[in-house]
């Protein structure tokens, strides 16, 4: 193994990483920052001198020497110090506003950033995983946070350091003994930091899954979807419950920590006290021995209690930014994580489907603590033709739309298009060549004419070819029904006039629908589009989409039978794999599983008549 010759520690990597960060959100606030605090960090070495020359001039004044020159020196010595105070506290409002001001620039870099590496995952299996969800949360704080830390912590050494050195020169060349001690004394403290800081971030890791049920409570209290279900079910209280329970448990096991810190921090404050007085002692012995003026006594003490400050204040930046630095390994880590589908190297553009889709030998499961879905999958999509798949609840039909729009990757097997593998292609390409409706597709708190026009979002203002969508999924007249038609807002919660509105299932997947419509793809699939379709409604749009999509090729999954009957082909998944593969009307007499489906089915309808 290769020795590096010198071994630069993390928190300095995440320093270096966080100030970058803030340097590409705003350089030039970054340096005026960095200016205003080494000013800030002269001012008490000269006011502290200043104030000494001071005391000199006072003690020859009292012993009766009043010169015109003393006097002269005594208004110079004024007025300089007036200046470095008027200064020093017009420098803590102008910091301020640079420091807020940088804070909404970072956010925004830190933001952008953040959403732009999640948005850029081909896949979704890091959505369904909660670790994934922890490290975001708090990848999302260090990134937020540390920067800005990190930059405090660089101007607090800064402009300790310059007090630190000046004071520490005095008192060295005071008794460097007491120099010892006083610094000596802040190692404890140091220590205490650090081990606090590890402590809080191994302890917010370890919470953040509660943090998230919090927030999952409260989205549920407040949430409008949920609301009937908790007044029916009277499950308010219960998840109230919950939320308690939770905050109960966060609140013990920060208060474990805090009380921790407490019983150290009591004794090192204690220390820092008696320090003080220590050398508060030793200056004043000296004082009475005459071995000090009044201005060196008020210089020591001054030295002693700014070397304090400066110490501690720049113990707890390390330790800050040391906290700080673990956070922002999150976000390192979120930054680098690798996509979660393959990415070909030269990807191929996808050609017209001209010869079909090949399912071939395709296993899948969701990861290796999950049971396998889909197991040794064989099934073609001949082009031009269009498939049902039917199947049981779980059964893995929507899993399987999963991997033909490479949401996920099959776990063995390929899928060919054209006889290429899928995973060959360019994910945006093939993304484009393939229009899908979930069951649980989106609805969008946004006007009817985006919910359609984000089908196909280049489009989005083009009116005409919103309408045009709407009108081939048969949404166009619930649109236009709606109080300000296209541009209605479809939700309750951010219609500003008063006028949005909701939609009925049926009615949503009637938008949902003309969502697909507004892109030619060569491959389209229906996940259950038509169930909360009225028999009507349903009828006419299979009707329609069998007459849009003539000579095109599509995937139906439904559970309605009678409706698939327009498929040219049907196939049953069963146990992972397909068990029957055929026509309607073959199928039925081979009087296997679908048969016996649709005989249920019909059954059903026969006993209501
Ligand atoms: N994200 C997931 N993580 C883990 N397991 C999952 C996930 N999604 C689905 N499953 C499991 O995979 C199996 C197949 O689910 P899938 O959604 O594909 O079924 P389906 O045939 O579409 O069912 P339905 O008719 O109810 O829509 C189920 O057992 C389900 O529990
Ligand atoms: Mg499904």
């Amino acid at each position: 193994m290769r020795r590096r010759l010198f071994h630069v520690p993390q928190w300095m990597v995440s320093l270096g990483r966080m100030l970058g960060l803030v340097w590409q959100a705003q350089p030039a606030i970054f340096l005026s920052l960095i200016l205003l605090t080494a000013l800030q960090g002269v001012v008490p070495l000269l006011t502290a001198w200043i104030t000494k020359l001071l005391f000199d001039l006072l003690a020859l004044v009292l012993q009766g020497s009043g010169s015109v020159d003393l006097v002269r020196n005594l208004a110079v010595l004024i007025l300089i110090q007036a200046a470095a105070l008027v200064v020093s506290q017009m420098i803590v409002p102008a910091s301020r506003y640079l420091g807020e001001e940088l804070g909404r620039k970072l956010t925004v870099t830190v933001e952008s950033a953040v959403y732009k590496k999640i948005g850029s995952f081909g896949g979704i299996g890091y959505f369904e995983n909660p670790g994934f969800h922890d490290t975001f949360r708090l990848a999302s704080q260090g990134a937020r946070f540390g920067p800005m830390q990190g930059l405090h912590t660089l101007t607090a050494f800064f402009q300790s350091t310059i007090t630190l050195l000046g004071f520490l020169g005095m008192l060295i060349a005071f008794n460097p003994l007491l120099a010892a001690l006083v610094g000596l004394a802040a190692l404890p403290q140091l220590w205490l930091e650090l081990k606090l800081g590890r402590q809080r971030f191994g302890l917010a890791f370890s919470l953040s899954p509660d943090e998230r049920r919090v927030f999952y409570y409260g989205y549920l209290l407040s949430d409008a979807n949920a609301a009937k279900e908790i007044r029916l079910f009277g499950l308010a209280n219960h998840f109230l419950d919950g939320l308690l329970d939770t905050y109960r448990k966060i609140h013990a096991a920060r208060r474990r920590l805090d009380l921790r810190e407490l019983r150290w921090k009591l004794l090192l404050e204690a220390l820092s006290a008696l320090v003080f007085s220590i050398a508060f002692g030793v200056v004043a012995v000296q004082a009475f021995a005459r071995r000090l003026s009044l201005g060196d006594v008020t210089l020591y003490v001054n030295a002693v209690r700014s070397i304090q400050s400066a110490l501690s204040g720049m113990v707890y930046a390390i330790a800050e930014l040391n906290e700080q630095a673990l956070f922002f390994k999150q976000y390192d880590h979120l930054m680098a994580l690798p996509q979660p589908v393959q990415i070909a190297p030269s990807p191929r553009a996808v050609p017209t489907l001209t010869s079909g889709i090949e399912i071939r030998g395709v296993s899948f499961r969701y990861s290796e603590r999950h049971p396998w879905v889909l197991r040794n999958l064989d099934l073609s999509i001949p082009a031009g033709s269009c498939l049902a798949v039917v199947g049981l609840n779980g059964a893995g039909k929507t899993t399987l739309v999963k991997l033909l729009t490479r949401l996920y990757d099959p776990t063995e097997g390929q899928i060919l298009w054209n006889g290429i593998d899928i995973r060959e292609f360019d994910l945006e390409d093939l993304r484009r060549q393939v229009s899908v409706i979930f069951q649980d597709f989106m609805r969008y708190a946004f006007t009817a004419q985006e919910n359609i026009g984000l089908g196909k979002v280049e489009f989005l203002d083009d009116l005409n070819r919103v309408r045009y969508a709407a009108e081939k999924a048969g949404a166009h007249e619930t649109v236009t029904n709606l109080p300000q038609g296209y541009q209605t807002m479809l939700s309750r919660a951010f219609g500003e006039d008063g006028t949005g509105t909701d939609l009925s299932g049926g009615e949503w997947q009637k938008i949902a629908l003309a969502r697909l419509f507004m892109r030619q793809a060569d491959l389209l699939i229906l996940d259950e589009p038509t169930a909360s379709l009225d028999p009507q409604a349903e009828y006419a749009t299979y009707n329609r989409f069998m007459e849009l999509v003539q000579g095109g090729t599509c995937l139906l999954i439904s559970h309605r039978l009678s409706t698939i009957r327009v498929a040219d082909m049907i196939a049953v998944l069963e146990n992972g794999s397909i068990s029957e593969y055929g026509i309607h009307a073959d199928l039925l007499a081979r009087e296997g599983a679908y048969a016996r489906l649709y005989h249920m089915q019909a059954d059903r309808y026969k006993t209501f008549c």
